[in-house]
């Protein structure tokens, strides 16, 4: 039996907390043969306390084989010790009518202050995967804060737009997801995602030349992606959660596991026309696990530098917010 990783998640008892604990602690995250300790931090609040405990208990009751030992905490310094894995999930989550960015006032805070903390406790080894949002703007201010750990270990969540964007594609084509390769989501996680449909496979032909309908990759496709989060949180009321926790699964398993070719977000050199410095989605190959490559050289004709050029200019408006606050 391997060693057990310790995997420190913020946000425990949240909604995307609450789907994704049982994942990780199953083995879906990590595999059937890495045992895990769950390091669970929530916030300082009587009430997300208590919830905590209680999750704590129906963990219990699973009786998981890979889980070995859970330790629950209000207190960031004790969650993120030693932490190989540290999954930013808590933090607020945005109501109808209003953008991801609008968040930033309050969630930035949050993401200075783990950001230090896990630059000041965790192992070694650590990832760091943000998914509170703003989520590619509060990667890099969490990155901003380490001094011992290198900023490649510092990556946002848009797996949630890549998997909504292969659906789409599979469900227009008729064909099974799994006839979907090669669709990478680039940029910013918000309607401004850019899903780089002219790369993308079905069945291992073009999909631009199985789907056969231009208007619709560049109209309601790219939209349909892009807004995505809003349209669920119209419907359920609060935003998506079963499915963020499954993308989080999916951005940690591809990125634990070498050779994969992965959308995620990380900070940006000037590849694809980013801004240097801001944190933008684009395509890896996963090298060794937890460190990746981004994957250079994908052409990009007219339509997609004029899309790329909206995401990374909103990256650029929320970074200047974050230089206001
Ligand atoms: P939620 O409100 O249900 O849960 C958030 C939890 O975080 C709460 O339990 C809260 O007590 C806890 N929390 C707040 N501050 C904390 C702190 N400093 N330390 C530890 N815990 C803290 O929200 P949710 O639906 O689980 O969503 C969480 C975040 O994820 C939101 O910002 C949401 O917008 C974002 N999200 C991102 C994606 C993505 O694709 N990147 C997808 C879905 C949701
Ligand atoms: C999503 O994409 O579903 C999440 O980022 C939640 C949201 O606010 O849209």
């Amino acid at each position: 039996m391997k060693a057990p990783i310790r995997v420190a998640v913020t946000g425990a008892t949240g909604h995307i907390g609450y789907s994704l604990l049982f994942r990780i602690a199953s083995g879906a995250m990590f595999g059937p043969e890495q045992p895990v300790i769950l390091q669970l931090i929530e916030a300082p609040i009587e009430k997300a306390i208590k919830a905590l405990k209680g999750t704590v208990m129906e963990l219990d009751d699973c009786a998981f084989p890979l889980l070995k030992d859970i330790v629950k905490t209000s207190d960031a310094a004790v969650g993120f010790k030693n932490a190989n894995w540290c999954l930013l999930v808590g933090a607020k989550p945005r109501g109808p009518d209003m953008e991801r960015a609008d968040l930033l006032k309050d969630n930035a805070k949050i993401f200075i202050a783990q950001g230090k903390l896990i630059d000041a406790v965790a192992a070694d080894d650590v990832s760091v995967v943000v998914v509170g949002n703003p989520a590619n703007t509060n990667c890099m201010i969490a990155a901003s804060q380490a001094k011992r750990l290198p900023y490649d270990r510092f990556t946002a969540m848009v797996r949630l737009d890549q998997n909504r964007a292969q659906t789409q594609l599979a469900k227009k084509a008729g064909v099974d997801f799994t006839a979907i390769e090669n669709i990478f989501t680039y940029g910013n996680h918000s309607p401004t995602i850019f899903p780089a449909f002219a790369h993308a496979t079905i069945a291992g032909k073009p999909a631009e030349q199985v789907i056969n309908n231009d208007a619709w990759l560049q109209g309601p496709f790219y939209e349909a992606v892009g807004k995505r989060g809003a349209d669920i949180i119209a419907v359920r009321g609060t935003s998506s959660a079963a499915s963020a926790a499954n993308a989080l699964v999916d951005h940690v398993r591809s990125l634990a596991t070498p050779g994969s070719m992965h959308s995620i977000a990380v900070k940006s050199n000037g590849v694809y026309g980013f801004d240097k410095d801001v944190w933008a989605g684009v395509p890896v190959r996963t090298t060794s696990p937890g460190r990746y490559e981004v994957i250079t050289g994908y052409s990009m004709d007219d339509f997609a530098k004029f899309k790329l050029a909206a995401t990374n200019k909103e990256l650029i408006e929320e970074r200047a917010v974050v230089n206001m606050l």
